[in-house]
């Protein structure tokens, strides 16, 4: 008998197959689900590169079918694809464009679906749940897609969302991954590293969501990977921004806007502590805790170097206050 993890990659590539049908060939697909990937700008070869799909709005359009296929209902729970409440049973996918997550080797381990609707009571996203082969720490979505780019080009761009990805990746930057809106994990910075050791985060613009991220940084820093930002203007993201401005524009603009990180997060404390000393000493041992971070002596000394000119504040202080903070972790 095949294992429950072989059972499930079976069956999570038959619902690749059933939800890329249906978007080419259902009525409901090629009325509503083509046109809404179409409107976001993406081309037919991207569609077929991402495998993407469409659910039908039906309780159990795949439920049935995969029923009557044969395969049994206990891998379609496990799976998540179908939600079994009581004697009811339905399919977790409804009315939703549809993005396979696969694993390094092209397996598909899970799905995103993203609503149709704009003004709903219903999620934006749905996802599939944590199982036996999909475990959401350890998979970048995108990764399988973009791990030659990474290594040809020696850089990883890091976003947050599927489209994202599939906009950067349409308009050639193919070395793409998106962390899918949570926290950066320790696992998923080694699979980047397999690859490259140069990681360009890309996040939204929005505020919030720059400070939220500060700490996933960090994680990546500690792994002893390079990290660069670049920031949106307020409202964009990147998937937004390249729509905007076109391919080449966007490219000429990460480039020219891309800082490392240390100088970023010390500009941006800097800029909220104003001439607050209070908080303009918390701000710079935050930065401090950060370069402590980096594995890589002489890439500390840099830092330090530079975090004393942004704050205007000696160098030698900072050292101080760096050596005494090292002592504290050992
Ligand atoms: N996400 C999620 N569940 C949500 C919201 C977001 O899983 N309720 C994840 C998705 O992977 C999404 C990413 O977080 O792609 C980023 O979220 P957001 O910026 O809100 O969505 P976008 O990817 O920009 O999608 P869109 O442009 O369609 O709004
Ligand atoms: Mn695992
Ligand atoms: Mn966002
Ligand atoms: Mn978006
Ligand atoms: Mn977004």
């Amino acid at each position: 008998a095949q294992s429950e993890k072989e059972s499930q990659y079976i069956l999570s590539n038959f619902a690749k197959d059933y939800f890329h049908d249906m978007l080419l060939n259902h009525e409901q697909g090629k009325s509503i689900g083509l046109p809404y990937f179409k409107d976001r700008g993406l081309s037919m070869p991207t569609i077929q590169k991402f495998e993407l799909g469409y659910s039908l709005e039906a309780w159990d359009g795949l439920t049935s079918k995969a029923l009557a296929q044969g395969f049994k209902l206990e891998f379609l729970e496990s799976t998540g694809l179908t939600i079994v409440k009581e004697d009811k049973k339905y399919d977790r996918f409804r009315a939703r464009v549809m993005f396979p997550i696969h694993n390094i080797s092209g397996r598909v381990v899970g799905f995103g679906g993203r609503t149709l609707k704009s003004n709903d009571k219903t999620p934006k996203y749905v996802n599939s749940p944590e199982s036996e082969i999909y475990h959401k720490s350890d998979v970048l979505y995108g990764l399988y897609q973009a791990k030659q780019g990474i290594r040809s080009q020696d850089l990883c761009y890091l976003v947050e969302g599927y489209l994202d990805v599939l906009s950067l990746s349409q308009g050639g930057i193919e070395n793409v991954v998106a962390s899918s809106g949570t926290s950066l994990t320790e696992g998923q910075i080694k699979l980047i590293g397999r690859y490259t050791k140069n990681i360009t985060v890309l996040y939204d613009g929005d505020a919030a969501g720059i400070k939220a991220s500060l700490r996933g940084i960090d994680l990546i820093l500690e792994g002893g990977l390079n990290v660069n930002v670049v920031l949106f203007p307020d409202k964009e993201d990147p998937d937004s921004y390249i729509r905007k401005v076109g391919d080449t524009a966007f490219k000429q603009y990460i480039n020219t806007n891309a800082k490392d990180f240390i100088s970023f997060k010390t500009e941006l404390l800097s800029q909220e502590a104003e001439h607050n000393p209070v908080k303009k000493a918390e701000a710079i041992r935050e930065i401090i805790s950060s370069i402590a971070k980096i594995p890589d002596s002489i890439k500390r000394a840099v830092f330090l170097q530079r975090c004393s000119v942004i704050f205007g504040i000696e160098e030698q202080v900072l050292l101080t206050e760096y050596n005494k903070l090292m002592k504290q972790e050992r």
